[in-house]
């Protein structure tokens, strides 16, 4: 009898981590390597965030939360989806979790029966997939193009609809493609899930604020109210306010779905960490002022990224609208070789050569489900930005 549960050989460790560890260990080797491959904002958390969390510290706010999460902060979630999406959510609507990483997990561990199916639209972001196959669900995959700007398409949606399809997972804006829906393109599937009463929907909205030039982010509920009673809108403070490491999710949907979330979350880990939570609620409700500071900064490096990518030779950079992603076709690179005489056969030795050739890390599109392509993350400085970038056009000029 084998001693790890069968259901772990269904399941593939994440890529984004593993392309940030060989990067890790090249630069142990004495190695320069700029990474584009990490999936977190390079700012430092605001200081008043700081602050309300060392405060909470010494009011002695360091006791086990209530499950579900402190009510200050499931009080500024409810304020949030009001104040920012004009979403009437209820405080006993409202969920805090270890990350958005946990709610996802958790929303699917209380929803999948076996044989279950998730539409997850590719290129996805690496989890969506690996947390339905430990569930004992079936990830269904959908391709987009990037023609269509990596968005689904209705009729793709309409066509991936089973009886046996539980969840749609929308991303927008979206890791790792940066591709956001516009209000029309969302309404297009919305129209489509109203004829679907079955399928519930599954939005993760982590990006949100990430979004630039004058796109308006908005998110199916809110599109489409007919879908909120089988929505989960997810949300964190993690890309937003720079908080990855607080590891604070949250979401809100039917009192149905967020009991059963409550209940495994209780025999789970009793709740989020509640210094984190305090820190969170001086996040939603505290100043905001730099957010738009920080999306113009990151605005400026997508541009500069997308305009240095567009002049690599065999590369196809679409703009996308947000989060901190690129993802260019890398399509007509395969099938060459470097000068050391490597052969260029997929995205992923696209990388790996990169990586050894010329020091610049990024993570092949294979690990998102759709290529060839490979994300760059530009969650870095300019100057580290315009270097890799020209990196990237010699390793793409020197190809043969
Ligand atoms: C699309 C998407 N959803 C969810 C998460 C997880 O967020 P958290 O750090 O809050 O667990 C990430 C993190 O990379 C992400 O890119």
């Amino acid at each position: 009898m084998a001693f790890i549960a069968n259901v772990l050989s269904r399941v593939k460790p994440s890529a984004t981590i593993a392309a940030t560890q060989k990067a890790r260990d090249l630069k142990a080797q004495g190695r320069e390597v700029i990474s584009l491959s990490v999936g977190e904002p390079d700012f430092d958390t605001p200081d008043n965030i700081k602050q309300a969390a060392i405060e909470a510290i010494k009011r002695g706010e360091t006791k086990y939360p209530p499950v579900l999460g402190i009510p200050p902060l499931r009080e500024a979630i409810a304020a949030k989806f009001k104040r920012e999406n004009g979403l009437d959510y209820k405080f006993s609507d409202t969920i805090v979790g270890t990350g958005g990483k946990q709610i996802l997990y958790n929303a699917f561990l209380v929803t999948m029966n076996e044989g279950d199916e998730v539409i997850i639209p590719a290129p996805y972001w690496v989890s969506y997939p690996e947390m339905v196959l430990i569930n004992h669900g079936e990830p269904v995959i959908v391709p987009t193009t990037i023609d269509e700007g990596f968005k689904l398409q209705p009729d793709d949606l309409e066509r991936a609809i089973t009886p046996r399809t539980k969840w749609v997972v929308i991303n927008s804006p979206s890791n790792p493609s940066g591709a956001a829906y516009t209000c029309d393109e969302l309404k297009s599937l919305t129209d489509v899930l109203m004829r679907h009463p079955h399928v519930w929907v599954l939005t993760d909205d982590m990006y949100e604020h990430l979004v630039y030039g004058d796109f308006v982010f908005a998110t199916p509920a809110q599109i489409e109210p007919g879908l909120k009673a089988r929505t989960l809108t997810m949300n964190g403070v993690s890309k937003a306010y720079a908080m990855t490491g607080w590891r604070i999710g949250y979401a809100a949907g039917p009192a149905e779905l967020i009991k059963a979330m409550d209940m495994v979350q209780g025999q789970q880990t009793s709740g989020a960490c509640t210094i984190a939570q305090w820190a969170s609620v001086e996040a939603l409700n505290g100043p905001q002022d730099f957010i738009p500071v920080r999306r113009k900064a990151f605005e400026e490096r997508r541009d500069l990224v997308i305009s240095m990518l567009g002049q690599a030779q065999h590369l196809k950079c679409p703009k996308p609208e947000g989060a901190f992603y690129v993802y260019p076709s890398c399509a007509a690179a395969i099938g060459r070789r470097t000068p050391s005489g490597k052969a260029i056969e997929t995205d992923e030795d696209f990388a790996t050569e990169l990586l050894e050739q010329e020091g610049v890390a990024v993570v092949h599109g294979g690990a998102f489900g759709q290529g060839p392509n490979f994300r760059v993350s530009y969650a870095t400085s300019l100057k580290q930005l315009e270097d890799a970038c020209k990196k990237i056009q010699r390793f793409t000029a020197e190809l043969q």
